[in-house]
């Protein structure tokens, strides 16, 4: 077993580069099934979700090759159309290839993903969507079936989900007729879905607004396609350098793809210097108290929550994180409070009362961002932090540990039987 062992107190300084971004690139390998041929994919993360979204495409009968960042999928021939349980289990973003097998097959057999660490994750939105552009979906012994070719429709999403957005766009753009998706997601990460999807041979035109419109073409041609930098990542290491006093500067991704955490990080008493593909953070004074409030794209980001809430920890006051998007997100809160953090939970309101320091203490990675964020806590806490369960650290991370190293972190990564004695 695995875990990340933290020494508090060193002193964070320094350059990092973030990869591709994992919630672009597992979709982008789902819309290389859209085209026979060979598609290439460079800035590709090293992460185990990757991984298990290279297997998806496998069972699927198309070949991937990884050489170092760049990924090459040979879809020519399809043989299946099932995502199995076994996978969809692993990693719930492989539903994202029902949208690209209705597409390119007119039919899929998907497992339904079920629940996770940081919610129910309903599918809901995504089934009535297809539907309603003409697919039609079943749903028998925990798998969607899904079956139909793409008629165009007007449709309108309850909620502007990520998920359910790329499904729609996926499927329906090798459909007849024009789709009008409104209440679209509008993630950076959907922009480049449909900059690719265009490179392709789609027409789409809107991406990154609310009403995204596609115009169904006849085939889509394989491609060559750079994976938009990682907002999380690089908001993970940003959260990091406010968190110690940095400089640090991370870079290989859009500034104005972390707009708001921006103008949080400079509320919260730091100083941010943007460039174009990078930023520089650092802080001299307190942490100054404030409230987020997590809400979809600009909005504050779900999945830099628990990193934020690490800082707020810390802050000069109370605030008052409300997390919109996961009704499950808050575990991380009670492995922190065992470093002595002072956060109380009501619902979806969590009231964060700063600390003038966190002890070092054995904890448990309760999900993906809770695990980045516990590390983070442990860079500043005094003493040692034992962080368990990191293989979610892994599904989105590349070289986390190294990248901490590298801006002076005592980081290490141990097997460990007994995170008390590690
Ligand atoms: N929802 C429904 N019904 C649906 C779809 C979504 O109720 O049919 C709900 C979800 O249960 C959730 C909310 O709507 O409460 C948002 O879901 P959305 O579909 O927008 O998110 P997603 O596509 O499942 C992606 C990212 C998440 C990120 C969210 C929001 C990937 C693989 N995952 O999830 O990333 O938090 O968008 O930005 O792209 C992470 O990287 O740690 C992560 C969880």
């Amino acid at each position: 077993m695995d875990a990340i062992v933290v020494e508090g107190g060193h002193p964070l300084t320094g350059q990092v580069r973030v990869g591709g971004a994992k919630n672009s690139a597992l979709k982008l390998m789902a819309a290389a099934l859209l085209a026979p041929g060979v598609t290439t994919l460079r800035n590709v993360p090293d992460i185990s979700d990757v991984a298990v979204m290279a297997e998806v495409l496998e069972r699927l009968g198309a070949h991937v090759v990884r050489t170092d960042h760049t990924l090459t999928i040979d879809a020519t021939e399809l043989t299946s159309h099932e995502a199995p349980y076994d996978l969809v289990v692993r990693m719930r973003a492989s539903t994202c290839v029902l949208g690209a097998l209705v597409g390119r097959l007119g039919r899929a057999h998907v497992a339904m993903p079920g629940g996770c660490n940081i919610g129910s994750r309903k599918i809901d939105i995504h089934v009535a969507a297809l539907e309603q552009i003409g697919i039609e979906i079943s749903t028998e012994h925990g798998y969607i079936d899904a079956e139909g070719a793409a008629h165009g429709a007007h449709v309108m999403l309850d909620f502007p989900s990520v998920g359910a957005t790329e499904n729609l766009l996926m499927a329906s753009v090798l459909g007849d007729g024009e789709t009008i998706i409104e209440n679209a997601a509008r993630e950076p990460e959907i922009g480049d879905l449909v900059a690719m999807l265009v490179g392709m041979g789609a027409d789409i035109a809107g991406a990154g607004s609310p009403t995204i419109t596609v115009t169904g073409v006849g085939t889509l041609h394989p491609v060559d396609h750079t994976v938009v930098g990682d907002r999380i990542e690089a908001g993970t290491y940003l959260i990091a350098g406010a968190l110690d006093s940095g400089p640090v500067t991370v870079t290989g991704f859009d500034p104005d793809h972390l707009d708001i955490v921006l103008q949080k990080l400079e509320r919260a008493g730091c100083v941010v210097s943007r460039f174009a593909d990078g930023v520089t953070i650092s802080r001299t004074g307190p942490i100054h108290a404030l409230d987020i409030q997590t809400l979809p794209y600009p909005g504050f980001p779900t999945d830099l929550q628990a990193p934020f809430m690490a800082l707020l920890a810390l802050a000069d006051g109370g605030s008052v994180v409300t997390e919109n998007v996961f009704e499950n997100r808050f575990i991380f809160a009670d492995e922190i409070a065992r470093m002595g953090a002072d956060i109380r939970i009501d619902g979806h309101y969590a009231l964060v009362r700063g600390v003038a320091a966190l002890s070092g203490a054995p904890v448990r990675s309760p999900d993906l961002r809770g695990g980045a964020a516990l590390v983070l806590a442990g860079l500043v806490a005094e003493g040692r932090t034992v962080v368990t369960d990191i293989h979610h650290i892994d599904r989105g991370y590349e070289g986390f540990v190294d990248k901490l190293r590298g801006l002076g972190a005592i980081v290490s990564r141990v097997d460990v039987t007994d995170p008390e004695t590690a």
